[in-house]
């Protein structure tokens, strides 16, 4: 109790460092706890009843692109399992779902005139009324990456402004569709990575590398269709749907290497301001941050260019942008330590980068866990650090958390995953912290609930609560110990008290350990595969054959 009133008064300090201490208390009633997922990495089926190729697919196909050379062909055949994965829900009670539309699923060229695959709108009933039944809010993302093929090779992708329109068409029959029954809508998912990886480094779909410019380019267009599609449900749907529309934005925390150093303290806030602000600003505020302005003008001039490379928005724009954004989407998955670098422009524009024209330098702290991906190091604190930036910059809005999580780089299964019990307990309760600053946050989720596939990682980086075997054709998902640990998070709304939240981490690694002995024994599964498939049907056309040579030999003594 005495805990609970001292930690409930501490406000949030920037300079204070008290990132050890640990928060017992509960979520504000009615708070949402869920799992996600996105289609092009979990559905597989990527070829099946009418769909068409998106850029993802075709990309994956390229040799090198991935590693192992591994596609989402089938990744966790999610499409086949709607049944399956619901019920992994219902084990955690989740209350909500965050998953994504396959663009070229229900639209396959991506052009709504040339045709729409009902069989791909068939898929996503399925999947929303199989959740509803089940007390599931999904929350629905729009563009989580898989353009359609088409778009791309006709247009250029997100390059040209003519695929807002067609965006906002795919957008305006999914609201059509389903909008009776999904009531939050998240246009893009992460759209940094989209034009960051996508056009300007080239290592995601469609493997562009217009350095300097493309990144931006990428980005303007993906926000004012963002802003298409929010005017569009606005105007059309809200009125009878009574629905929201967001964006999900995905944001690591910079933070000065030395917090004494006014050039330290300011790399950092331009580290957050290129990265979060990016989107945020023009979508909260109607423009790009000036610091942005400033430094790719700058640059752009200093390169002889006669206008920024950072395009710019006319006033009406500006206006039609701002505003647009019912809740906030947020992705948070690490941090970085920020100093002031300076990366002379030089003359030519083939040196520019988004990266170069940031001026700075990130670094990590070797003593942060990183159990997974290389990029992403275990620092809790810098997620209340994020959530407090949003909240001061953006008008404290309404946020759904919508990725936090951790992966494994593991060669053989582990179940036990301790480390992950330490991340979500760690960051959630970060998240708590930033909740009793006041920062407005309704809802929470893990990502993801799959092991599935990673991008250019293929399937070597594990995200999910449950773990999946790929190896094995029929892709059967086995809980995780983290599954426990964040069911009894969410069956508590929080964190009650030290000696419960220690006895459900013990009793998570006790369970799992004994799952992890079944796992272990995967030459067993493929043994009854091996007895199934091969074995069974043999010994079944043996005995078949020498019923037959029986008969004829009884027949032929009898005449
Ligand atoms: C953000 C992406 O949206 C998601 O698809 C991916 O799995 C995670 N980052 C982890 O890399």
């Amino acid at each position: 109790m005495l805990v609970l009133c001292l930690s409930a008064t501490e406000d949030f300090d920037w300079a204070k460092n008290n990132h050890g201490s640990f928060y017992y208390g509960t979520f504000p009633a009615g708070f949402s706890w869920g799992a996600g997922s996105s289609a092009y990495q979990t559905e597989g089926a990527w070829d099946k009843d009418g769909k068409g190729l998106s850029i993802w697919d075709v990309f994956s196909h390229k040799k090198g692109k991935i590693q192992l050379n591994e596609t989402g062909d089938s990744s966790c055949e999610g499409y086949y399992k709607i049944k399956d994965d619901v019920s992994l829900m219902n084990e955690m009670k989740l209350n909500h779902y965050r998953f994504s539309i396959s663009w070229p699923r229900i639209i396959p060229t991506g052009i709504k005139s040339d045709h729409i695959n009902e069989k791909g709108i068939l898929y996503y009933d399925q999947l929303i009324d199989h959740l509803l039944e089940n007390q599931i809010t999904p929350i629905v993302t729009l563009y989580h990456w898989d353009l359609p093929q088409v778009l791309q090779e006709k247009y250029g992708g997100w390059q040209n402004i003519s695929i807002v329109n067609h965006f906002n068409e795919f957008a305006n029959l999914c609201f059509e569709r389903f909008g009776s029954r999904v009531k939050y809508w998240i246009t893009f998912n992460n759209p940094w990575s989209v034009a960051v990886e996508g056009y300007e480094t080239g290592e995601h779909a469609p493997g562009l590398r217009l350095r300097g410019t493309g990144a931006y380019r990428a980005a303007h267009h993906i926000i004012k269709a963002h802003a298409k599609v929010w005017h569009s449900y606005d105007t059309q749907w809200r009125g009878k749907q009574k629905g929201q529309v967001g964006i999900s934005l995905s944001g690591d925390w910079g933070e000065p290497v030395d917090i004494s150093n006014q050039k330290d303290i300011e790399a950092a806030e331009r580290y957050v301001q290129f990265y979060l602000g990016w989107f945020a600003t023009p979508i909260f505020h109607g423009d790009y941050p000036q610091v942005m302005k400033d430094f790719v003008g700058r640059k752009s001039a200093q390169q002889g260019l006669g206008t920024s490379r950072l395009p710019t928005f006319s006033p009406q724009e500006k206006s039609y942008i701002k505003g647009t954004c019912d809740f906030l989407g947020i992705g948070h998955f690490t941090t970085r330590y920020i100093t002031q670098r300076n990366n002379p422009s030089g003359s030519s524009s083939s040196s520019s980068s988004y990266f170069t024209d940031r001026d700075l330098a990130e670094l990590v702290d070797p003593r942060w866990p990183d159990p997974g991906s290389e990029w992403l190091y275990s620092v809790p604190w810098g997620f209340r650090r994020l959530l407090n930036f949003v909240k001061t910059q953006y008008g404290n809005p309404m946020i759904y958390v919508t990725e936090n999580g951790v992966s494994e780089k593991m060669l053989c299964t582990e179940l036990c995953d301790e480390w992950r019990i330490q991340y979500y307990k760690d960051y959630i309760n970060e998240l708590l912290k930033a909740i009793k600053d006041g920062v407005n946050v309704k809802g929470y989720t893990a990502w993801s609930l799959l092991d599935k596939f990673e991008w250019d990682e293929g399937y070597s980086e594990r995200f999910g609560l449950y773990y999946v075997d790929f190896r094995n054709k029929n892709k059967p998902r086995y809980p995780k110990a983290s599954v426990q640990f964040y069911k009894r998070i969410i069956s508590s709304n929080g964190f009650p008290n030290q000696r419960e939240v220690e006895n459900w981490r013990r009793k998570a690694v006790e369970t799992c350990s004994s799952s992890n002995q079944l796992l272990a024994a995967d030459p067993l599964t493929s043994h009854m595969e091996m007895v199934t498939e091969i074995v069974v049907p043999t010994v079944c056309t043996l005995s078949i054959l020498l019923s037959a040579i029986l008969l004829m030999f009884l027949l032929r003594r009898r005449n």
